[in-house]
């Protein structure tokens, strides 16, 4: 069960003796209290009530309702999910409505009825409780589309949801990311999940000559030039109904990043040699590993163009700042080459685990595909040493020695801050012990229920 049931009611009202009342009234909800603003915000913090009763007249100005609207706005923004009953004055609509435009849950007029302000505070807990199963559910599931995608990191994961949820819309994505992050991989599950009935069509920018680049994207007629046979459809009419990725797009030459925007703005081509406009409709997605604002800067690159491109952008982390993935995916790589090879039972010994944790990865995950394909060949017997990979076994490290600082975050938050650390540590033992429950909860020194409620709690499939 997640946290809404359990965490108490906050009771914010400044008259002593109505407070008690309400909390009298209210017997059956564990709650705590506050009577002006900033201790409200104390016992929000402290607390995390998943709902809350407000008075909007507080002190130091009891009589108007600024320092309550204040409140309510500073709770949302502390925590978007949280229900607040707002209590008004007897024909004071007004402000009922101001409260519910800026995201209160619910208002009660005073004198409130005791029967009616409990339930609907019961039925703000439920509410509470079931989105926040359903914020959980999301968070376990990865899309299908991205089934290629192996990943516990959180910014990954938010990353494919987003990647989900933009995949039925045509606007264009720009895939930014180190050599072998995943852009592809990315691209292709955009394609699926945005069921287009055309075909995923790659090309690479970099990979082509320029002269030749131009007749791959547009195709070109018959006899248009020297050597053109027949009459060849390019890359983006190939593409039509499906997605084109264009790869390396920070490497395509500027004479045709004019030719590309005019098509991505009228959505027509002409073949090399054509007399006749063709209407496509494609999806677009680049990718580059270049700063593309510095191209822009050092004029390689429109910025017109960026704009066009740049409609979503998303930024792929390096497989070195994901929490636990370069274990979690090394792992699974191991168990296909071993497949692939029909060496069954291979897998990392100590060393190998942490020497794939201590390295840094500069290629990311296409470094460790191939270091794991390399060591599930060279690796003697059944166990993949560290030097099998050609990595130096390192010093044992900490679990979250590179991760003890205290977050950017400037909004010190203890429940927080623990949380992070837990599921870091979560992660981090369940790749080491290659999801083993029981080793990874003896390694963290809990039982093993204890493990399961925890990655329960923190969504941690
Ligand atoms: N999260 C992942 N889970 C499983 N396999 C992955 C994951 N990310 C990448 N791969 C695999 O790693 C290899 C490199 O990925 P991909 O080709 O998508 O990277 P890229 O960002 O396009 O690289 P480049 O910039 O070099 O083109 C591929 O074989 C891909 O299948
Ligand atoms: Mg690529």
């Amino acid at each position: 069960m997640s946290g809404a049931m359990t965490s108490p009611l906050l009771i914010v009202e400044d008259d002593l003796a109505l407070q008690k009342q309400i909390k009298w009234s209210l017997d059956r909800f564990e709650s705590v209290t506050a009577s002006d603003r900033e201790t409200a915000l104390v016992q929000f913090r402290r607390h995390n009530p998943a709902v809350v009763t407000m008075d909007l007249g507080l002190p130091p100005d009891p009589d108007s309702v600024s320092e309550g609207f204040k409140l309510l706005e500073q709770l949302l923004d502390a925590d978007p999910h949280v229900k607040v009953i707002v209590l008004t004055g007897q024909n004071d609509q007004a402000n009922a409505l101001r409260a519910i435009n800026l995201g209160a849950y619910d208002f009660q007029a005073k004198p409130f009825d005791p029967d009616m302000l409990s339930l609907t505070i019961e039925r703000a807990y439920r509410m509470a409780e079931l989105q926040a199963e359903n914020r959980r559910l999301q968070a376990l599931n990865q899309p299908d589309a991205l089934a290629g995608l192996m990943t516990r990191d959180p910014e990954m994961l938010k990353i494919s949801r987003t990647i989900e949820r933009v995949a039925s819309s045509d606007a264009t994505v720009l895939l930014l990311g180190e050599s072998g992050t995943g852009k592809e991989v990315l691209a292709q599950g955009l394609h699926q999940a945005s069921k287009r009935s055309g075909r995923f069509v790659a090309i690479n920018c970099a990979a082509i000559p320029e002269n030749l680049l131009e007749s791959e994207l547009f195709g070109y007629e018959k006899g248009a030039f020297t050597g053109a046979a027949k009459t060849t459809q390019g890359k983006i009419e190939t593409a039509n109904g499906g997605t084109l990725m264009l790869d390396e797009i920070g490497d395509l030459p500027l004479s045709l990043q004019a030719k590309l925007l005019r098509f991505l703005q009228e959505r027509r081509i002409e073949r090399l040699g054509g007399r006749q406009e063709i209407a496509v409709d494609v999806r677009v997605v680049c990718a580059t590993h270049q700063d593309l604002k510095h191209l822009i800067k050092d004029q390689r690159f429109r910025e017109d163009l960026y704009y066009r491109l740049a409609e979503i952008v998303v930024n792929i982390p390096p497989l070195r700042a994901r929490q636990g993935d370069a274990v979690l995916l090394a792992h699974a790589f191991l168990r296909r080459f071993a497949q692939e090879q029909r060496r069954a039972g291979l897998s990392f010994s100590e060393d190998a685990v942490r020497a794939v944790e201590a390295h840094g990865w500069p290629g990311n995950v296409r470094e460790l595909l191939n270091v794991v394909k390399r060591a599930s060949i060279m690796a003697d017997g059944q166990r993949v040493a560290a030097e099998d990979m050609g990595l130096s076994g390192p010093a044992i490290g900490d679990v979250d020695s590179a991760n003890s600082g205290i977050g950017a975050s400037s909004d010190l938050n203890l429940r927080a801050a623990r949380e992070e650390a837990e599921r870091r540590n979560i992660v981090t033992a369940l790749a080491r012990t290659n999801n083993n429950i029981l080793k990874a909860a003896e390694l963290l020194g809990i039982s093993r229920p204890t493990l399961y409620d925890l990655m329960n709690r923190l969504a941690i499939k």
